[in-house]
């Protein structure tokens, strides 16, 4: 048995498909590029997996709600870091189980944004995430992560507008909107520091455009990527 966890070698290891991430602050449309990209996919003949963190599990859904409520403003860093890995893992877990390793992952945030939001924005030590990260992803990166950049007004804009018209059941999910302002500055700064240091996976895009202009960009950067893989 696999006493150690995260490690990749132990034996119950199961294949999983290419794990393509999006990132970026609130409201910079990465659900909206993450639903084009896969129709774009789809068309193509690609099998592709939509998810999301937090969420995209039964069990991660019903985190997702603790995490985001705003009744729940004294919940601790400590807790809330714990929380995010517990979806984590939970996905992870059924990602292995579901995908194949033909398949495309397209996944709505993953360990960057904990080292964005709970190091950059709240100032956890990196050592402990990054290792909590790995834990609970089993020590797998995403091959390729669009990062949307936005500058913050703007993305808190769309995010506060997109809640009114109810897009999202944003009620019982605002609690990093309501945040500061210049803690969603931090996560952006975070954000682009990962961007710089990991150059070769993370691909920055500018979110401040039409829809289709940056769906556009991000079909570039995936069928690079792919062609790439597959050669
Ligand atoms: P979403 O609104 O894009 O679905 O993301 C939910 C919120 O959770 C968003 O404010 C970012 C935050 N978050 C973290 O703070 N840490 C994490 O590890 C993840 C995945 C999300």
């Amino acid at each position: 048995m696999c006493l150690q966890l995260g490690v990749e070698s132990c034996e119950f290891r199961l294949k999983m498909g290419k794990l393509i991430t999006f990132e970026g602050i609130e409201g910079c449309g990465k659900t909206t590029q993450i639903k084009l990209l896969g129709d774009y996919l789809r068309k193509k003949g690609y099998t592709i997996y939509e998810t999301r963190e937090p969420g995209g599990t039964l069990i991660g859904d019903q985190i997702r709600m603790v995490l985001l409520n705003p009744d729940n403003k004294g919940m601790s860093e400590i807790t809330e870091l714990f929380l995010y890995e517990a979806c984590r893992a939970q996905l992870i877990k059924e990602l292995r189980e579901k995908s194949s390793d033909k398949d495309i992952i397209l996944c709505d945030r993953f360990t960057d944004s904990t080292i964005a939001y709970q190091r950059y924005g709240r100032g956890i030590d990196k050592g402990i995430i990054k290792e909590l990260n790995r834990i609970a992803s089993n020590g797998i990166k995403p091959a390729l992560t669009i990062l949307l950049d936005l500058d913050v007004k703007t993305g808190l804009g769309r995010a506060k507008e997109r809640n009114i018209k109810g897009r999202r059941k944003k009620a019982a999910e605002g609690r990093f909107e309501e945040e500061a302002l210049e803690f969603h500055q931090k996560v952006r700064e975070g954000f682009l520091k990962i961007a710089s240091e990991e150059s070769e996976r993370v691909k920055l895009t500018d979110a401040n455009r039409g829809i289709e202009e940056v769906h556009k960009e991000i079909v570039k950067l995936v069928e690079g990527h792919l062609l790439k893989a597959d050669s």
